[in-house]
């Protein structure tokens, strides 16, 4: 067995896990509230936060997964992208844990792990896992892509967002009605009580695989201050209407981009990623569209779609079998 510790600091969650070889045996993330209020993450903040999170975390995966730091066979952690002040932390500490236990670095990128959390074993009974080549929606808040999945580390993006990501259309709709950062979760579970058609809103027609949400932001915020300026009680009296208008306009642009994908390269395995592939109403289009068009479907449980530190475990799995090591004197990037 293979055991190796993951560490996650792109963003605001400071995370790590454990895993014997892809099986993971603790999953541990401390959430950073003080952006809530903020609509958005605060960088010079994360990485304070980061720093005074990363020791309990990574002390409690281990205690979790019932391992000695001396059992570990090497540390895996996210080079990026992601905010620079943020990666510093989980950087400097990975090196630090190698270099003291001796033991090889392995750098991961955040986006590959989103993609391989697919090959995450958490439970007794083997999971499926999507076969090579897939096609994976790579959904989250810095990120919109449709990647052709070769094998672990071989992969080629057929479309992405030219402009905001998925998340981020979330999250700002979310912010323009008064709700506190993230919003993606909270428009999710106000949509459940909305009609999804009472309002809507311009999509973008770009040609390709490619994506664009910002036009989908301003006309939401646009049509919000008309009504405001005959209603100030607007979006208290349609808040659950607003989020499910919202809601299937982002994952209808999402839905069609990712039909034409699986149309042009043939391929069925289909998989989404990344945290808003949490969303609830993105998940049951994909799985609708599955049972049309005959595809395999992937969903990963709700833990491994936001930011954690398992799928970087298990992404530094499969690098370690290939022994691709990292040199201590490696630095992190913020674009990939
Ligand atoms: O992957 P992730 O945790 O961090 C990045 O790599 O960006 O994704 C965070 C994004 C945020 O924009 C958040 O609002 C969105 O995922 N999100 C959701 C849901 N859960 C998280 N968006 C819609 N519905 C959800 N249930
Ligand atoms: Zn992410």
């Amino acid at each position: 067995m293979i055991y190796i510790l993951g560490i996650e600091s792109s963003c605001d969650d400071t995370a790590a896990a454990v895993c014997g070889n892809t099986k993971i045996l603790a999953n541990i993330i401390a959430n950073q509230e003080v952006h809530r209020h903020y609509g958005g993450v605060v960088p010079e903040w994360a990485s304070r936060a980061h720093q005074q999170h990363i020791i309990p975390v990574v002390e409690t995966a281990l205690q979790t997964a019932n391992i000695k730091k001396e059992q570990l066979h090497a540390i895996a952690f996210t080079r990026g992208p992601g905010l620079l002040g943020s990666l510093l932390v989980g950087t400097s500490f990975a090196k630090g844990m190698a270099m003291g236990l001796g033991i090889p670095l392995i750098a991961t990128d955040h986006l590959q792990s989103h993609i391989l959390a697919h090959f995450i074993q958490d439970s007794e009974n083997e999971k499926a896992v999507p076969a090579f080549p897939f096609i994976c929606l790579t959904v989250s808040g810095g990120h919109t892509q449709i990647v052709l999945v070769k094998d672990y580390f071989s992969t080629e993006i057929l479309g992405q967002t030219i402009d905001d990501a998925a998340g981020e259309a979330f999250d700002k709709a979310a912010k323009i009605m008064g709700m506190p950062y993230p919003g993606g979760p909270l428009i999710d579970k106000a949509a459940r009580e909305g009609n999804p058609h009472a309002f809507s809103f311009r999509e973008a027609k770009i040609p390709g695989l490619d994506y664009s949400f910002s036009g989908l932001k301003t006309s939401f915020l646009y049509f919000v201050r008309d009504q405001l300026k005959k209603d100030t009680g607007f979006i208290g009296k349609h808040t659950a209407d607003l989020c499910a208008s919202i809601q299937h306009a982002i994952v209808s642009t999402l839905m069609k981009k990712l039909l034409e994908a699986a149309r042009v390269t043939g391929i069925r395995d289909v998989a989404i990623s990344g945290g808003v592939s949490a969303n609830s109403a993105l998940q049951k289009a994909v799985k609708e569209a599955g049972e049309k068009e005959g595809w395999n479907v992937f969903i990963p449980p709700l833990a491994f779609t936001t930011d954690n530190a398992a799928m970087v475990a298990v992404s530094g799995y499969f690098r370690y079998l290939q022994r691709e090591f990292a040199p201590l004197d490696i630095i992190p990037y913020s674009r990939q």
